[in-house]
């Protein structure tokens, strides 16, 4: 069929608007002027605290720019822009499919029913609506080795981004509560980076805020492919860093947050100093492995039932780094939530300690000390938080 002029935005609008509820995307392609910034542009609903709304995804080069409209600001957009700069659209709903071909100022609608009839979701579907939808255009994510070339997620590393999502979920929150305007983030023990380029990406990229975040780690090899990843997509203020977080030497600014997603035994501890040293408002930190306590470890009083076999050995251990850690970290002035941060099916290792900084406090780490000393361990953390107070 063959439209022109103001039937033509019309006959788009018509359909947008008829399959408002069940569309999947959209397509603008064939820029009619080259000197429009994005030579594609896709557009898909997604689901905000219950609100459907649309997110173009525009392409430009290898860098992709976001923006977020309700449906009514994204009809005026297809009428005043996307109808205007480019020549082909393709409006994909459930069960259909309708191609528009512009040429000359006119166009050609061509409609056809298609096998995916799967509803998309609404905004009262109680399925858990995750921040990061696979199927989300991040080719940062595709180089990670977390997305496939066609954004979806990588089996192997399914419960890696389930873990990611919840955490970039549990820091947002945190950061919306602060109402801060921007953020410094630092990630230790980041590895292969999957945690650190979320988090830039969700704040950075896809809410548009001011964010700085750095990651650490021994591995050269690992931080030199994630300071190209983050260059090739323009992630300007995401860095890497070859650093030993058991030095004090990592970054001169003033930092809001730090991070950690298993970080190996003691370099879980280190980051903790790094924020208490440095007053660092908010640590959201997920530990590993935790060998020190396990090594040290011998029977010393009311806990001696546990050290007997070396799994519930290893387990308590485990525990008591973690307690003795929270204990550390409320004795120098934070507000600690130990959370489940994510279902055990999706990691062992799910345990997190949320940190919020609420006063300046002199800490009394005597009863944790003497505690420790009946077992006949030393700890990382409050030996390292000691010297510290001893110092000043
Ligand atoms: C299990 S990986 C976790 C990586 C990443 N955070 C994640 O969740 O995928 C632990 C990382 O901590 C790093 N690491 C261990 N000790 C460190 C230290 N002292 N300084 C910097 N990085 C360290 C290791 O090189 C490794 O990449």
């Amino acid at each position: 069929m063959l439209f022109a002029g103001d039937t033509m935005i019309q006959t788009i609008l018509d359909d947008l608007r008829q399959h408002k509820d069940t569309l999947r995307k959209l397509v603008f392609s064939d820029r009619s002027d080259k000197s429009f910034p994005y030579e594609k542009i896709c557009v898909r609903p997604f689901q905000k605290n219950g609100e459907t709304l649309f997110q173009l995804e525009q392409f430009k080069g290898p860098q992709v720019f976001h923006q977020n409209l309700s449906f009514d600001e994204l009809c005026t957009w297809v009428e005043t822009t996307g109808e205007k700069q480019y020549r082909q659209l393709l409006l994909s709903a459930a069960g259909t499919d309708v191609q528009y071909t512009i040429r000359a100022g006119r166009v050609r609608r061509k409609a056809r029913a298609t096998a995916n009839a799967a509803a998309v979701p609404k905004a009262h579907n109680r399925e858990k609506q995750y921040l990061l939808r696979e199927g989300e255009n991040i080719p940062a994510l595709v180089d990670l080795g977390v997305f496939t070339k066609d954004f979806k997620i990588v089996k192997a590393k399914y419960d890696k981004y389930k873990q990611i999502n919840r955490f970039v979920e549990l820091i947002d929150d945190a950061f919306r509560a602060s109402g801060r305007k921007k953020i410094t983030i630092l990630d230790f023990g980041c590895g292969k980076s999957y945690l650190t380029f979320i988090v830039y990406y969700y704040f950075a990229v896809l809410r548009g805020i001011k964010a700085t975040v750095l990651g650490f780690d021994l591995k050269a090899d690992v931080v030199e492919n994630c300071n190209a990843v983050a260059a090739r997509y323009g992630y300007g203020d995401l860095h890497f860093y070859v650093n030993d977080v058991t030095t004090d030497k990592l970054f001169d600014g003033k930092v809001d947050m730090v991070i950690t997603l298993h970080a190996c035994d003691t370099a879980t501890d280190y980051a903790l100093l790094h924020a208490i040293r440095h007053k660092v408002p908010y640590i959201f930190s997920v530990p590993c492995c935790q060998h020190e306590i396990n090594a040290q470890i011998r029977p010393g009083g009311d806990f001696d039932l546990l050290l007997g076999d070396g799994l519930l050995k290893e387990r308590f251990s485990a525990l008591l780094t973690d307690a003795v850690r929270a204990e550390v970290l409320r004795q120098c002035g934070y507000r600690v939530d130990v959370l489940e941060f994510v279902d055990l099916a999706h990691s062992p290792k799910n345990l997190m300690l949320r940190c919020f900084l609420q006063q300046n406090k002199t800490p009394d780490l005597s009863a944790v000390r003497n505690l420790l000393a009946r077992y006949g361990v030393r700890q990382t953390l409050v030996e390292a938080v000691c010297a510290v107070d001893s110092q000043q």
